[in-house]
């Protein structure tokens, strides 16, 4: 979910509108907006914000001040009554929320018994009603009563609260989910993330857990902890320009996004690597250099497309390190009492730094010793903050739900870890190290020339955009790539597909291979080309379609593939920064051809920060 809140000279909900507009990403089932003059007023409605737009009585009000909502649904079905804000039972507080209250039964049993009556079936409308129990009962400000409020909540939470009674504040609050104050001149901006504020402002402050920050017209910025001691903050200059979070001409930003991409690896790479010099540094290594490089392993926790990266690194950490790696998913990681020590680095994969399980996964990393390395794009995220050290991976705002540059980026920090630690370990002799270098610096080029075959992938896509199912296959390093390919599809385009590695399709899948079947394959490997040959044979012998990802010059695989895409030559270890983009672009194509809202997928969210 989205959270924003405005006070300040204008009138909001222009200001209110534009801001959830940009954080539509976050979630986009339903949405809404509370403004305060004399009055509070509450417009919400179920579908895209753009929904909002036809309340003239909004349109028209010249309130100052007001909170605003978008969200993705965890209690309650999408519709009008269940989106946010929701007001107390005396209407005179309204709240937005984003994460999830756990012992909200048990909320509201008490309340209920206390005479409150619930509207929607959310567990944020508990939380309102709590502080309106306790704001009541105790006759408390509406800061003194959220704190008290928030110390009988069990779960994730920002929220931003206005008060009738307060017409010129706003108090917000958070644990575990993200919030940042924007501060202007003469206003004030409350957000999940610093791209509804960055037009106005670029000064914000990062709020931790367990603070509540208010924010009031004509005084500073006062931030407190939930033992109401006041906290010391800094004001940081975000360094985010309006164009990166706008789709500038391109008609999605995955589309933009997808082609940014021979830029973002490139961003990955800068002041890393340099082969004409021959060396790699990864700079966040450095402090605890000696840890990481003589850990006894890494475990790699991760969710969705970072996962996928994760797994990639396995591969490639191994290969080239010779360290052993373990992959997770963050939600398994943390359920299963998983063993740990401080000789292991676990690494945490996310694009947004805000997803909850991956989080809690370090959490629990932290506390058994670990060493925790964070591999991060979102700047100043609860991920980025929570680690030891780390790397940026500087691809700038992805905001297409579906993760494409983040992915490349991920693989590129990676990738050159794996790189610096060979090299400085002796896992790999001194002229292969030169080698590999001197190749990785040419992929940005490369990457450039697989984005110019779009026109083919495209028209590969008109033919098979009618599968109900879809196979893709891959060995080695581009088995995870065949992973990635059939999650971008199922996505976006509601196909069915799986991603399996090309030996394991006699295993199981083959049963599936029809005349209807499009049977994407990786065909890339130099090192097992054989092996793959012989996997699309299998499946034209079964009437299969196979659509081959192949290098430059293939001719055995071309010949009997029904299509083909071919992408320049590189080394094994870094051809999944190639093959991994055709897979985005047939998928984005395909999605665009069924109609589908390619940067808003149905039920899916950027940043899943519930558990
Ligand atoms: C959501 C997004 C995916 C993303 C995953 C992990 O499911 O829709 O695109 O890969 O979360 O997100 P993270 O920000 O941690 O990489």
């Amino acid at each position: 979910c989205g959270i924003v809140g405005y006070l300040g000279k204008q009138k909001a909900f222009p200001i209110l509108l534009e801001g959830l507009k940009r954080l539509e990403y976050r979630g986009y089932d339903s949405s809404g907006i509370s403004l305060l003059d004399e009055e509070l007023h509450t417009f919400k409605k179920k579908g895209k914000v753009s929904e909002l737009e036809k309340f003239e009585d909004a349109l028209n009000s010249e309130a100052q001040l007001g909170i605003g909502h978008t969200r993705w649904a965890t209690h309650g079905k999408p519709d009008d009554l269940n989106a946010h804000p929701h007001h107390s039972g005396n209407n005179r507080l309204a709240l937005v929320h984003n994460g999830i209250i756990e012992n909200y039964s048990t909320l509201k049993e008490y309340l209920v018994s206390q005479g409150h009556e619930f509207k929607s079936e959310t567990d944020t409308e508990v939380l309102v009603h709590l502080i309106e129990e306790i704001q009541e009962t105790q006759n408390l400000d509406l800061e003194t009563a959220i704190r008290f409020a928030l110390k009988k909540v069990v779960g994730a939470f920002a929220i931003a609260v206005i008060d009738k009674e307060q017409p010129d504040i706003i108090v917000g609050a958070r644990k575990s989910s993200p919030l940042v104050v924007g501060v202007g001149e003469d206003e004030f901006f409350i957000a999940s993330d610093a791209t509804p504020i960055i037009k106005y402002t670029n000064k914000i402050i990062y709020l931790d857990d367990d603070e509540i920050v208010t924010i009031q017209r004509g005084k500073e910025v006062q931030i407190k902890s939930l033992e109401n001691e006041m906290v010391d903050y800094t004001i940081e200059k975000v360094d985010l320009k309006l164009e990166e979070i706008e789709k500038s001409g391109y008609d999605h930003f995955m589309l933009k996004e997808i082609f940014q991409q021979d830029e973002s690896i490139y961003e990955a790479m800068r002041g890393r690597i340099n082969a004409a010099e021959g060396w790699v540094t990864v700079g966040g290594m450095q402090d605890h250099y000696n840890r990481i490089a003589n850990a006894e392993r890494f475990i790699i926790v991760a969710c969705g497309t970072s996962w996928h990266a994760g797994m990639i690194a396995e591969y490639i950490f191994e290969e080239l390190a010779r360290i052993p790696v373990e992959v997770e998913y963050a939600s398994e990681f943390r359920y299963r009492n998983p063993i740990i020590g401080p000789k292991d680095v676990v690494i945490a994969l996310s694009q947004s730094g805000e997803t909850a399980d991956t989080l809690s996964a370090l959490e629990l990393a932290k506390e058994k010793g670990a060493l925790i390395y964070g591999i991060v794009n979102n700047v100043g995220s609860s991920i980025a903050r929570f680690t030891d050290c780390g790397s940026y991976i500087h691809a700038g705002p992805e905001i297409g739900v579906a993760s494409t540059k983040a992915f490349t980026s991920q693989l590129v920090v990676l990738t050159l870890m794996a790189l610096d630690l060979a090299h400085k370990r002796g896992t790999i002799t001194k002229s292969h190290f030169q080698k590999l270098i001197s190749e990785f610096e040419l992929i940005p080029q490369k990457v450039k020339s697989v984005l110019s075959q779009a026109e083919n992938i495209k028209s590969i896509a008109s033919e098979i955009k009618s599968a109900s199912n879809a196979l893709y296959l891959g060995r080695g390093y581009n088995f995870p790539i065949a992973l990635e390919g059939a999650l971008k599809l199922k996505e976006i385009s509601y196909i069915h597909a799986e991603g399996y590695p090309a030996a394991e399709m006699k295993h199981g899948p083959i049963a599936l291979i029809d005349m209807y079947m499009p049977v994407i394959v990786i065909a890339t490997n130099k090192n097992a080309y054989e092996k793959i040959f012989s996997n699309v044979q299998e499946v034209k012998a079964r009437k299969g379609i196979v659509i081959a990802i192949v290098s430059e010059g293939d001719t055995e695989i071309k010949k009997i593939a029904d299509f083909t895409i071919e992408i320049p030559h590189t080394e094994d270890v870094f051809s999944p920064l190639l093959s991994s983009i055709p897979l985005q672009l047939l998928a984005y194509y395909i999605a665009v051809m069924r109609g589908c809202n390619v940067d808003q997928p149905r039920n899916l969210a950027k940043s899943v920060t519930v558990e």
